[in-house]
């Protein structure tokens, strides 16, 4: 079928040709004894017009509905001074359609195809083929595709190689539950889908490979949010050879500065900030800082530990902090927001929350009965305050001070509109090692367990291993985890300490990761890496606030796609046929 253009590419340069056009029918507009039609293709839309006096013409445009797909025949022309839309990039032309052939008739769509359908998402994905069509569906596809193909191109110009690593495999710990997929042919055992390609790109590493990338699809079965589905893409890479991440932090900022200058024109700030962990969590509260706005987070407890108030002398003794924010402008706060702002803190852990409102009759404020004037005014001092501010102030473990004054943080700059638009990129690194599971006692891996420990801190992994920081690192953009990475362990005698100290068995170790600690001793070189979300990133270039804007089929918050309908049951054949035994599966034998 002929098309000379896109609907979108016509401008008044084609004035006077005849064009052929396909695509669906936007909306149709009978007007004065004329039908105006607005024909859609993936490049934009573009204006028909259809005359009475061509009969055959005008009645096949009279029974026109919405989303029908037409192909046309017609001559571009001026709309005329009057005529013109200007919020249209065609619309200083119209097509006289001559010829007009319907080749689909569709039902009446759900929602209208539109930017600002505010159709239930529900809906959205369930009739996921005419919510694609909107046009900004179709931009966050294209930017995908687009930033897919210069990725590609940009490490392959750097001397890396995309290579394919298995998607049935064994399990790989990234801290979420597997997806299982049983094997016919071995009764009773599963393959796992990778949470991530990590083992296989270590063993291209000891495989002589040097240089690795995959854009690696990976299947996590974890809580999901906004910003995590249940399969999602990678930019997973691997450098051999590379005992410091710094020149790789530098290539991937040469690699956004090009993608965000050619996407998006913006010119981001290269060299990225660099912060060490303990430095973003005590400035800002958080592993993944944003940085597009001030009000870090200030420490006090100098400041206020000669006080007699118990709240504050009490922590510093049991060897506690106290910290405070800045919230300026917000002394009007009423106390319903500042009990949903204490609230906030508490489910981060804290035991309350301390306000003080800085009004004109002086500081407002429960606690200030309780504190001395002259420590009141330096807190005031100290965090900067000014009449018509709000002081935050939180008490307590390190820990949970931070994260509670950062989520704080971040609540009071959205509802005060105080981030600025922009990106702003960290690289957070000196990560700990472990993190201990409340609900077991256990030490687990804060990023995974092949990350290597910093030399510096090797001797800390028996006496005090909580305080032994990783050669692990992580980007975060405009306060998202954008991706994580390290150092990796190349020798199997430092793996195997980090499984003794993780609680894995020799035996458990040799059932999961055999193969693995094999290939390390079949001369593996030093080598570290990243992976790089880049549903995330595609996300945020493409502003949007949920990953299922920018993937074709997503599925929900509970793993369900709602265009298939997928899971569904399995037949009792297909079980039978893997050796599942039936009568066990509720979903099978119940309703
Ligand atoms: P990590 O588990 O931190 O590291 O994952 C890397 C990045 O992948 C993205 N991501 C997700 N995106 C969407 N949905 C999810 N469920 C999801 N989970 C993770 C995030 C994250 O920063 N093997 C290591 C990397 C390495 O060490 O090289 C790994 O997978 O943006």
């Amino acid at each position: 079928m002929e098309r000379t253009l896109g609907c979108g590419h016509l401008t008044t340069e084609h004035e006077g040709q005849t064009v052929a056009l396909a695509g669906w029918m936007q909306r149709r507009r009978d007007h004065g004894g004329l039908i105006f039609v607005d024909l859609r293709d993936r490049t934009g839309i573009v204006q028909l017009v259809f005359h009475p006096e061509q009969a055959d013409n005008f009645s096949v445009a009279e029974g026109l509905s919405r989303e029908d797909v037409l192909w046309i025949k017609g001559n571009v022309v001026h709309r005329g001074e009057d005529n013109i839309n200007e919020n249209l990039p065609t619309g200083h032309v119209e097509i006289q359609v001559e010829n007009i052939d319907v080749l689909n008739n569709a039902e009446t769509p759900p929602f209208l195809v539109e930017d600002d359908s505010n159709a239930d998402e529900a809906v959205r994905l369930e009739y996921r083929y005419v919510d694609l069509r909107r046009p900004t569906m179709q931009q966050g596809l294209k930017l995908r595709h687009k930033v897919f193909l210069d990725i590609r191109n940009f490490f392959d110009e750097n001397g890396f190689w995309e290579i394919e690593t298995p998607t049935f495999t064994k399990s790989t710990p990234e801290g979420a539950r597997d997806y299982l997929v049983p094997s016919r042919t071995f009764p009773g055992s599963f393959f796992a889908l990778p949470q991530s390609p990590q083992l296989f790109k270590q063993i291209l590493m000891c495989s002589g490979v040097e240089k690795y990338f995959q854009i690696a699809r990976c299947y996590r079965d974890e809580d999901l949010r906004a910003d995590r589905q249940p399969e999602f893409t990678q930019l997973d890479l691997e450098i051999s050879f590379m005992t410091d991440p710094d020149p790789m932090w530098t290539m991937l900022e040469g690699m956004m500065k090009a993608l965000f200058k050619k996407h998006l024109d913006v010119d981001i700030e290269t060299p990225f900030a660099r912060l060490p962990y303990s430095e973003s969590m005590d400035r800002f509260g958080s592993d993944k800082p944003d940085m597009r706005f001030g009000m870090e987070l200030q420490p006090l407890t100098d400041v206020v530990s000669s006080s007699e108030f118990r709240v504050f002398s009490g922590t510093a003794k049991d060897g506690g902090v106290i910290k405070g924010i800045h919230a300026p402008g917000c002394a009007t706060y009423n106390r319903n927001t500042l009990d949903g702002l204490e609230d906030m803190a508490k489910e981060r852990g804290a035991g309350g929350l301390m306000w003080i409102k800085l009004t004109e009759e002086g500081p407002q404020s429960p606690v200030a009965k309780f504190i001395e004037e002259d420590i009141l005014n330096k807190i005031i001092e100290t965090l900067g305050g000014k009449q018509g501010d709000l002081l935050l102030l939180c008490a307590g473990a390190t820990s949970i001070v931070n994260d509670a004054l950062g989520t704080l943080r971040l609540e009071v700059a959205k509802r005060e509109n105080l981030i600025d638009d922009g990106w702003k990129f960290a690289w957070v690194y000196d990560f700990p090692m472990f993190q201990k599971d409340e609900d077991t006692g256990r030490l687990v891996s804060e990023h995974h367990p092949f990350t290597s420990p910093k030399a510096e801190d090797i001797h800390l992994l028996e006496s005090d291993p909580l305080k032994a920081r990783a050669n692990g690192y992580d980007l975060a953009l405009n306060g998202n985890e954008l991706g994580s990475g390290s150092i990796r362990i190349h020798r199997p005698e430092t793996q195997a300490k980090i499984f003794e100290l993780l609680g894995i068995t020799d035996e458990e170790a040799d059932v999961k990761f055999g193969f693995f600690l094999k290939a390390l001793k079949y001369g593996a070189p030093p080598h570290g890496g990243i992976a790089l979300g880049l549903d995330r990133l595609i996300m945020l270039m493409a502003g949007h606030t949920s990953l299922r804007d920018v993937i074709a089929f997503p599925k929900t918050n509970t793993a369900f796609c709602p265009l298939t309908e997928a899971p569904i049951p399995a037949t009792e054949q297909q079980l039978a046929d893997l050796y599942l035994n039936p009568m066990e599966i509720p979903s099978v034998i119940g309703d």
